[in-house]
């Protein structure tokens, strides 16, 4: 692999993708960066020196339409677009249980069904002994509805991802943060209190930052892991005990 690697960042516009992409592009990785607005992709990707490639990771046609544009052979695959679409405009989910449904299943897209979509679709490109890290949350511990359910299935889906592409020396993982700041993950709707609360949680009394994230990725994501597979790495300062 060395530094002739191809990764795909999904995601990599923002927040934790970006840090994760910066973290390869600075490594001499060819990357390339997705998600669903292009002026923010292509203004990320000039800067990182990355490959822009707009879409909607939550949208099978959306998807299948991107391959083209997709690299050929994966080495690195990292799972990152998703977040709470809680605190997203959910305008269009209608009243009533229809409208809870709708606002459920749109985490469950967001998500799960985004990482496995894009894993689906890129796994006969991948090469032997790549790499795929799927970002999870405490969330999936610590709760958060229809989010911490979503990426709850994340770590259970990331099993059989493991399981399925094992004997190619491909390795699959969830790295599951806590807090992190510098994201567009709250949209403004973190309370002071609430952060608060949730760094007084860690142990280092602090909230993570998208560097602390990537730093683990790139481990895990590194030739020197490869016997590191189907487990969920947490990086949330302490404020949950992963077992
Ligand atoms: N920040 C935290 O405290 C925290 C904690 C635990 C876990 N996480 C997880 O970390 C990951 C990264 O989030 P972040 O914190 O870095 O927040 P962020 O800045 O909002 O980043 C999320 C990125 O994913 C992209 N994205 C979202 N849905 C997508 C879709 N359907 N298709 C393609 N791209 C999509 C977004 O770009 P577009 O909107 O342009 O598509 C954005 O660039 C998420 O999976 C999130 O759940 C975050």
């Amino acid at each position: 692999m060395g530094n002739s690697r191809e990764v795909v960042v999904t995601g990599g516009g923002t927040g934790i993708g970006y840090a994760v992409a910066a973290a390869f592009a600075e490594a001499g990785d060819r990357v390339t960066i997705t998600g669903r607005r292009e002026q923010v992709l292509t203004e990320a990707a000039t800067l990182l020196g990355a490959r822009p490639v707009v879409f909607d990771a939550a949208d099978a046609a959306a998807v299948e339409a991107a391959l083209e544009e997709l690299p050929g052979r994966v080495d690195v695959l990292v799972n990152n677009a998703g977040g709470n679409t809680d605190f997203v405009d959910g305008d269009g989910d209608g009243a009533g249980l229809a409208g809870f449904a709708a606002a459920f299943e749109r985490n469950l897209r967001s998500n799960v069904v985004s990482a496995a979509l894009v894993t689906h679709a890129l796994g006969e490109r991948l090469a032997d002994d790549a790499r795929i890290v799927t970002i999870g949350s405490i969330a999936a511990r610590t709760g958060a509805g229809s989010y911490g359910a979503a990426k709850a299935a994340v770590e259970a889906w990331n099993i059989s991802v493991a399981q399925e592409f094992g004997a190619r020396g491909i390795t699959a993982n969830v790295v599951a943060p806590g807090l992190i700041g510098e994201t567009e993950f709250f949209h403004s709707k973190l309370s002071d209190r609430r952060r608060e609360w949730l760094i007084g949680n860690t142990m280092n009394k602090r909230p993570g930052t998208p560097e602390d994230v990537a730093a683990v990725v790139t481990f895990l994501a590194s030739p020197a892991a490869g016997h590191v597979t189907g487990q969920v790495v947490h990086v949330n300062g302490g404020a949950h005990l992963g077992k």
